[in-house]
């Protein structure tokens, strides 16, 4: 069976990926950029109902707020929007939104038709620079919320302050520190500088929610991933992907999520918006992408022929679970 099969039925492991990403895959185990030293339990074992209540209980959802040194000095609590992120919702009588969608960018979602069925949720995640102009058939056109890495604020060819991709949306940026969540070295080097682009725009749009994740509930999304994996998975943080469905899991009652797990239309186009052919956007080289996605089908409570079909995935919001 092919990776993706075996991915929609269970177990994968790093040995069914080609040689070269499974090089690429060891070069990123021993070069450890951020320092990861993982000294949990291992187990591979447990019920798609433990892992959910492990994940709604060691993965709180947290943003940068302000309380902590060196932002606390900077006066970033009344930098950062009023209105925590946690309390993000549909309608004012309702304490979170009903269905959301986490739309991947993955090239298999072209072709889809998946576009109206997506902008049925109450709720749309869409990542970094993925475009809905002009694929709305496949992709949908309603964005709720972008969730961004920390490239996107820092690079000039991403056009963060004057593209529409970036306006009338809730923004979370990420990126990574280090492994201890040293607050001070991260400020002082982060991977790309995002802090100063994002004062600037917190500046010029006080009123566009826009949220930084804390870096302990990345790392901490990690230590899940690793804590019900047997093989080491590369030591650095989980794909945007990931982090963006455990976030709406966090803000939702129930997430439907499109092609990231891949359907029967897989392919080695990355993006469905670009001309680039890489199967590593898929199965993960820098990112631990192939043990993500087997944790994720774990928690999937959708039938087969979803996944099949649609690359659809149902997972439970975490409020809704009794743990
Ligand atoms: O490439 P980018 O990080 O912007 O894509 C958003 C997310 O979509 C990725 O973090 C990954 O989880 C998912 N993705 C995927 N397969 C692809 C491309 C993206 O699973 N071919």
């Amino acid at each position: 069976a092919s990776v993706v099969q075996r991915l929609w039925r269970g177990r994968v492991s790093a040995g069914m990926l080609s040689p070269r990403l499974q090089r690429a895959m060891k070069d990123y185990v021993s070069a450890n950029k951020h320092h990861v030293s993982y000294t949990g339990h291992r187990r591979s074992s447990r019920s798609a109902k433990e892992l959910l209540c492990q994940m709604k209980a060691q993965a709180r959802l947290r943003t940068v707020d302000g309380s902590e040194q060196p932002f606390s000095s900077l006066g970033w609590a009344r930098l950062v929007p009023p209105r925590p992120l946690e309390h993000l919702r549909g309608r004012q009588d309702q304490s979170s939104f009903q269905t959301c969608a986490v739309v991947t960018s993955a090239g298999a979602i072209l072709r889809s038709g998946l576009g109206k069925e997506i902008d049925t949720h109450d709720a749309v995640l869409r990542f970094n620079a993925a475009p809905t102009e002009g694929y709305e058939r496949d992709v949908g056109n309603k964005t709720t919320i972008r969730i961004i890495n920390s490239q996107i604020l820092a690079n000039p060819k991403h056009r963060f302050n004057t593209s529409s991709i970036y306006k009338n949306v809730t923004l979370v940026a990420w990126d990574p520190a280090p492994y201890n969540v040293d607050l001070h070295k991260w400020y002082a080097s982060p991977d790309y500088n995002l802090f100063g682009p994002y004062i600037e725009h917190r500046k010029l749009h006080p009123g566009q929610p826009f949220y930084i994740l804390h870096p302990s509930y990345v790392w901490r999304l990690w230590d899940v991933i690793q804590g019900n994996t047997q093989e080491n998975i590369q030591p650095n943080p989980p794909s945007s992907g990931f982090i963006g469905i455990l976030l709406m899991m966090a803000l939702c009652e129930q997430v439907h999520v499109y092609e990231y797990i891949p359907s029967m239309r897989q392919t080695d186009l990355c993006h469905y918006h670009e001309r680039y052919y890489d199967a590593a956007c898929t199965l993960g080289a820098y990112h631990p992408l192939l043990y993500e996605k087997s944790l994720v089908q774990r928690i999937n409570t959708g039938p087969e022929s979803d996944l099949r079909k649609k690359g659809r995935v149902t997972l439970p919001g975490l409020g809704t679970l009794n743990c």
